[in-house]
Parts: C-alpha cells; sequence; structure tokens
C-alpha cells in the first residue's frame, strides 16, 4: 500500500496535466449538433487512456454515445470480490459564456482549483479513480480485488442508454458493489458517504391562448393572457408554507429515521452562511424542515425554465399566443416518478382554467435511491474515507439525482456506493465549475484504500 500512496504523490503533476487534458473536450451531451465529435473524441481518448494504464478496454457503442468499458487484468477463474466504478465523461452546457473568468474548456488552475466545465462533474472525480488504479498497475501491486470501469457519456441527459447496455453486458458487469463518485461533500473536514439521492419526474407543459400573438391594446382585456394564466397555474402548485399541492403529494415519503436525524445533525450547515453563499435575501423552504432536510429529504416542484412572449430588446406591446414551463420534481424514498407524475398532470389540469388549452409532455423519469446506511460494504467505505482524510465521515443524503444507481441493483444485483468528492461551492451545472486539487489527492487515496477494505469486508 505504501508504494501505491507513494506513486500517487509522485506522480500528482502529471496527474494534474492529464485530467486537463480530459476536460478539454467539450463532450456537451445536450448539444449534439455542436459537440457530437467533440463528445466522440473525449470517449476515444478515454480509451487509449485506460489501456496505457495497464486496463482491458473498449468502447461500446449505443444509439446514443458510447460507453467505456475497462477492467483491470484479471486470472481466468479469478476468485477475487468484483466491485464497478462508475462515472461519466459528459458535461452539462457551458452557457452563459459570459460569465465564464476563464474559457470553460481551456482547464486553468487558480489557487488550489482546477477551473473548467466538468472537472468536479465528472472528469475529475472517475480521473481519481482511474489514477488509484493506475498506481496499483504500474507498482506490480497486486489489487485485492477485480474492478470494471464504466464510463458513459449520457448521464447529463438521463443515461437513455445505459440501462439496455447493462442488461445486454449483464454477466460481464456482474460485481459485488457498485462505486460512484459524482456526490459532494460538505466540506474538507467531512468526508461523506451518500446513502441516499432524490429522485427525478420532468414534465413540460405549454398554455395556448390566441392563434396569434395580438396587439394589446385593441384586443388585450376582452382576452386571457396565457403568460398571466401560466404564471397563476404554476402560482397554486405551492402553497405559502411551501408545501407542493399536487393531491397525495406526500403520501409516500419517507420521514428521517431517528439513526438519520442523529447523522444529519452532524452535516455543517449554518443557515446565514448558506443563505450568502447562494445571494438570496432570505432563504426559503418547506416549513418545519432544517435547509439540510430541505434540499436532501423533502420533494419538490421546481420551474426549470418559463417562456412567453417577446424577449427582445425595447417592449412590444402584445398578448402572447402561447406559454411554456418546463419542469422538474425532485423526488424522495419512497415516492414513485411515474404515479407523481399522473397525480402533477391531474391536478394541473383540474386547474387550467378553460380560458387557454393546456398541453402537456411528460419528460423523464427516475426513481430515488435509499440504501439502509450499514453493513460490511459501507463500513468498509467509511475506514477507506477515514484514512484518507484524517478525519471521521458522516453518512448523508443528497438532493441531487443519479438515475442509473437503481439500475444497477434491478439489472446487477448491485448496492452502490455513493463517495462523493465535490464541495459545495464547485459550481456544479453553473458557470465557472471547479474541482479542489484537494478533493483530487484525497479521492485518489481513498480510492486506493478502499480496494484493500472492501476485498477483507
Ligand atoms: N453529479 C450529479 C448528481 C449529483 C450532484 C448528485 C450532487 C448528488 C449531489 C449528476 O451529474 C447530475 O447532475 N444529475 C442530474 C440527473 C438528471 C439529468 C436526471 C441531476 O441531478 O440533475
Ligand atoms: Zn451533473
Amino acid at each position: 500500500m505504501q508504494r501505491v500512496l507513494d506513486y500517487l504523490r509522485a506522480n500528482e503533476p502529471r496527474f494534474l496535466r492529464e485530467l486537463i487534458a480530459h476536460a478539454s473536450f467539450p463532450s456537451v451531451s445536450a448539444q449534439p449538433q455542436k459537440h457530437r465529435r467533440d463528445t466522440l473524441a473525449c470517449a476515444d481518448w478515454l480509451l487509449k487512456h485506460s489501456r496505457a494504464l495497464g486496463l482491458d478496454a473498449r468502447l461500446v457503442k449505443t444509439p446514443g454515445n458510447p460507453v467505456l468499458v475497462a477492467h483491470t487484468p484479471r486470472a481466468k477463474n479469478s476468485r477475487k470480490p468484483r466491485f464497478l466504478i462508475y462515472g461519466h465523461y459528459d458535461v452539462q452546457p457551458p452557457e452563459p459564456f459570459e460569465l465564464w473568468k476563464t474559457k470553460p474548456f481551456t482547464p486553468t488552475l487558480r489557487g488550489r482549483s482546477l477551473f473548467g466545465r466538468g472537472t468536479s462533474d465528472n472528469k475529475g472525480q472517475h480521473f481519481a479513480h482511474l489514477k488509484a488504479v493506475e498506481a496499483y498497475l504500474k507498482t506490480g501491486t497486486e489489487l485485492p480485488c477485480d474492478l470494471t470501469f464504466v464510463i458513459e457519456g449520457e448521464e447529463e441527459v438521463g443515461s437513455e442508454h445505459l440501462a439496455n447496455f447493462l442488461k445486454a453486458n449483464r454477466h460481464e458487469l456482474a460485481c459485488d458493489a457498485v462505486v460512484i463518485s459524482d456526490t459532494g461533500i460538505p466540506d474538507l473536514k467531512h468526508p461523506a458517504l451518500t446513502y441516499s439521492l432524490r429522485g427525478i419526474a420532468a414534465l413540460e407543459i405549454k398554455l395556448h391562448g390566441p392563434a396569434r400573438d395580438l396587439h394589446s391594446g385593441i384586443f388585450g382585456g376582452s382576452v386571457d393572457n396565457p403568460a398571466m394564466a401560466l404564471a397563476q397555474l404554476l402560482a397554486k402548485m405551492r402553497d405559502a408554507k411551501g408545501r407542493v399541492t399536487i393531491p397525495g403529494f406526500y403520501d409516500d415519503v419517507k420521514p428521517l429515521s431517528k439513526l438519520e436525524r442523529a447523522q444529519a445533525k452532524k452535516f455543517p450547515l449554518n443557515s446565514e452562511a448558506y443563505r450568502k453563499f447562494l445571494g438570496v435575501p432570505q432563504l426559503f423552504g418547506e416549513r418545519g424542515f432544517p435547509p439540510q432536510e430541505q434540499r436532501t429529504a423533502r420533494p419538490t416542484f421546481e420551474i426549470n425554465g418559463l417562456t412567453s412572449g417577446y424577449q427582445g430588446a425595447g417592449s412590444k406591446t402584445i398578448v402572447p399566443s402561447w406559454a411554456s414551463a418546463k419542469i422538474t420534481m425532485r423526488l424522495v424514498p419512497n415516492q414513485r416518478p411515474e404515479k407523481i407524475l399522473r397525480a402533477a398532470i391531474a391536478h394541473l389540469k383540474t386547474l387550467c382554467p378553460p380560458t387557454v388549452r393546456l398541453e402537456v409532455e411528460a419528460g423523464h423519469v427516475g426513481a430515488p435511491y435509499f440504501l439502509a446506511p450499514e453493513g460490511r460494504h459501507v463500513r468498509a467505505a467509511l475506514r477507506a474515507l477515514k484514512g484518507a482524510f484524517g478525519c471521521e465521515p458522516i453518512l448523508m443524503r443528497e438532493g441531487g439525482s443519479i438515475p442509473i444507481v437503481n439500475d444497477f441493483k434491478r439489472i446487477l444485483g448491485a448496492d452502490t456506493l455513493l463517495l462523493g468528492l465535490a464541495l459545495p461551492d464547485d459550481n456544479a451545472h453553473s458557470p465557472n465549475e471547479k474541482f479542489s486539487l484537494d478533493c483530487f489527492t484525497r479521492g485518489m487515496q481513498m480510492s486506493a484504500r478502499l480496494w484493500p477494505e472492501l476485498a477483507k469486508a
């Protein structure tokens, strides 16, 4: 083990250069027209890199972006335990460009942070695991388990083709557990194992009013305004106490257990500092719950985008012909996305006034995730975290979603250990995304320590 850790330390400057190369590819899965080639080039770079480390790697085609599958060299009848490391090489769109201090795909070091789209979500995080495994292979240190990397290119657009890929390759991918670093920790003094993620249900609604934009002076007042109708409709979806009004919305919500409440108290969140960090005049959330619970253990109804009428320079006096909204609901254990989606659509239909026509399009769904935070694998992971970060790890719920973790359970029968390396100020999905080099080095150490811990667990 010492040789592995020494190798990691000695080669850090090179690892950073390689991570910069990885994060230079604009692998934006949401913009295939613009970035399909870049995304494929990124996959190709990963393939070559994995092979150079000594992994048995290939790219598996899907109807979308290819999946990298890379195995550590293994004996024919190996009886070692097997673990699968999942990550994604696709990234969120970088827009708005003008808010970036340095170009999103020219990764730039400032202080102890590497700035660039995808550095934290998720290139830096899966790269830490790749480098830890490199350290074993290049120092000739025997790995106590067989490892398989699965790094996909469509996570940020809903992992549409990954379930079929898992089904088609289920024997090759069979494993004792899955390890993912694609979540966060509150700070370097609180490394964490995440045992729950929120799920998601997406929909788009459009209210159709007059057959065309109308002169608001000539016709306004005698015809409903779809933008106003939409604002009123959406406003009814949440009450003043921050509760979603969809009938039955909270029926299946699993409340925090005593143990979880005790753990949640260890999460360092100061409301005033949190308010300042978010830049809001006052925090808002479902009444009766602290912010940490609101953002991880309570479901929400969020407007992600709102469009109607004239958005150009100056003024244009119209009654717009239509208004639309992109919506996602974050769901918690044990809510079922399809059921919630049906209830939401029914509620919208009930509330919609007869003066406009409602069009609803259901979008992607992903179930919430929950793993009882106990058992040998969890304990092993906690030991690895403690060894790498030098302090006691916490157990936490996260508010984001990684829908594929449920497919790992359903298709491969494997639980997922979520060992995130992102910090709250990493600006994931925002301008000026960055990854902390301290998280990178601790992440590599954590990964190096994890395999012996899991193997003996
Ligand atoms: N890395 C995130 C997920 C995440 C972030 C989990 C922080 C927990 C804490 C991932 O890349 C992501 O953004 N997922 C999407 C999924 C969606 C597109 C289905 C999300 O949560 O919005
Ligand atoms: Zn993301």
